[in-house]
């Protein structure tokens, strides 16, 4: 291991915020909303006078399912909301298991719970991604779907999922809330299994605020998430995309407004130029980092459709990767992972299989708890890899020489630790 002084000496430097679609709200977006304001018509269904007829909403859904070369796209409240609408689409409910990764966010299990669902934790693999093997390992006769996250720009390997789920019967709901506008292969996330869902909370690639939005390409699905989210009915607007033939149901409101919808329809305009630069810069620090003896670059199904706003790189022990990410923090770079994404078998819910009442939690029949499925030791791979990783930010307003900052002090702290 080279000493402190053998190594070329760096000082710390601030950056840019490391953020994406946050970073460019700009004069696009608050064009939209004072068109919104303006027309008064903040309601997405209809305004004072009879003959008003909002549209942004509307816009904004049409808009975005060309962008994700999808047929259907309903805008709504929240990520979460969207994971409602389209479990609830899927027809998830009681006594049905769903398959989610254990590396995820809260509302991806407990979206499930919500609905009536038994959510089945998945270990992942060093995509950071839920592995077809898991699906195989964890499938039952009660298996009625999968939730698959797409985590932080990069894809699942979504041929090998979605042939064994294929195979089994088993529906395919993609969770698209970290990596919106990524491909696989070609096609973009979303589009590619039964049903997809995004959000666009402040943190996520483009952002509302607070949003998010199904889509699908099957007319039931859709017809079942429009009921879902605005308490059981179907309004003109979206009886002008189908034929409604479904029954209707218990839903909640998950509406999005005209105002939330101008500020989407703003970012979705970006999407792709934001996607451009945070791609260059990751091709850009890849060339420098990723060569380096005992580094491990995060596997991908296709690194050409990964959105590049963040890089997972594993070391080989635990303590290089916290020595690592101690030099990087000591010189300014905000190395920590940009999403609240967690060890789910860890969270306080599952820990206590809590749900809002004690008759509504899948798991209250179950004696002794944790079960198996449901404890540390069940995820091996997760837990040998987190701890390896260092995260490297890449945001949308950082430059080349941010990069070769951030490269710099990557190369630097690798080699005061020793790593190789
Ligand atoms: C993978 C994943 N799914 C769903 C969500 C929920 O999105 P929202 O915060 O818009 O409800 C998030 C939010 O972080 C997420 O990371």
């Amino acid at each position: 291991m080279q000493t402190r002084s053998e190594v070329a000496p760096l000082e710390p430097r601030t950056l840019p915020n490391p953020g994406i679609g946050q970073c460019m709200i700009g004069e696009e977006e608050t064009n939209l909303v004072n068109q919104v304001m303006k027309s008064g018509l903040i309601f997405r269904y209809y305004g004072l006078k009879p003959e008003d007829r909002p549209a942004l909403a509307d816009t904004f859904e049409r808009e975005f399912c060309e962008m994700m070369g999808v047929k259907y796209g309903l805008a709504v409240t929240s990520g979460t909301a969207a994971l409602e609408c389209a479990l609830a689409a899927l027809g998830v409910g009681p006594g049905d298991e769903v398959i989610v990764p254990v590396w995820s966010w809260i509302s991806c299990v407990s979206s499930i719970v919500r609905v009536g669902g038994t959510p089945v934790l998945a270990d992942v693999d060093e995509s950071m991604t839920i592995p077809a093997s898991e699906i195989e390992r964890l499938a039952t006769d009660k298996t009625k779907a999968v939730l698959l996250v797409h985590f932080q720009g990069v894809a699942c390997d979504l041929d090998a999922i979605m042939e064994v789920c294929r195979s089994r019967g088993i529906l395919v709901l993609e969770d698209c809330a970290s990596s919106v506008g990524a491909s696989h292969k070609g096609r973009r996330i979303g589009s590619i299994a039964d049903i997809g869902i995004y959000s666009f909370q402040f943190m996520k690639v483009m952002t509302s605020g607070e949003g998010g939005m199904v889509v699908t390409n099957d007319p039931k699905l859709y017809e079942r998430a429009v009921r879902m989210h605005d308490v059981g009915q179907v309004r003109p607007a979206h009886a002008a995309h189908i034929e409604p033939t479904e029954i209707s149901f218990f839903g909640s409101n998950y509406r999005m407004t005209e105002l939330t919808a101008a500020v989407g329809l703003a970012q979705l305009r970006k999407l792709d130029s934001m996607i451009a630069k945070t791609r260059h810069s990751y091709h850009r620090l890849a060339e420098k980092v990723c060569h380096l003896p005992g580094v491990s670059e995060r596997t991908m199904a296709d690194p050409e459709g990964n959105l590049g706003i963040e890089m997972y790189l594993r070391l080989p022990t635990a303590e290089h990767a916290d020595k690592v990410t101690a030099e990087l923090k000591r010189l300014g770079i905000p190395c920590a992972q940009r999403t609240g994404t967690y060890a789910q078998y860890a969270r306080e819910y599952i820990v206590k299989r809590q749900a809002h009442h004690p008759e509504a939690s899948p798991f209250k029949d179950v004696k002794d708890w944790p079960a198996p499925g449901y404890r540390r030791e069940d995820f091996p791979r997760l837990n040998d890899i987190v701890p390896r990783c260092v995260v490297l930010p890449i945001g949308v307003l950082y430059t080349d020489e941010d990069i070769d900052f951030i490269a710099a002090g990557f190369q630097r702290a690798h080699a005061l630790a020793g790593v190789g």
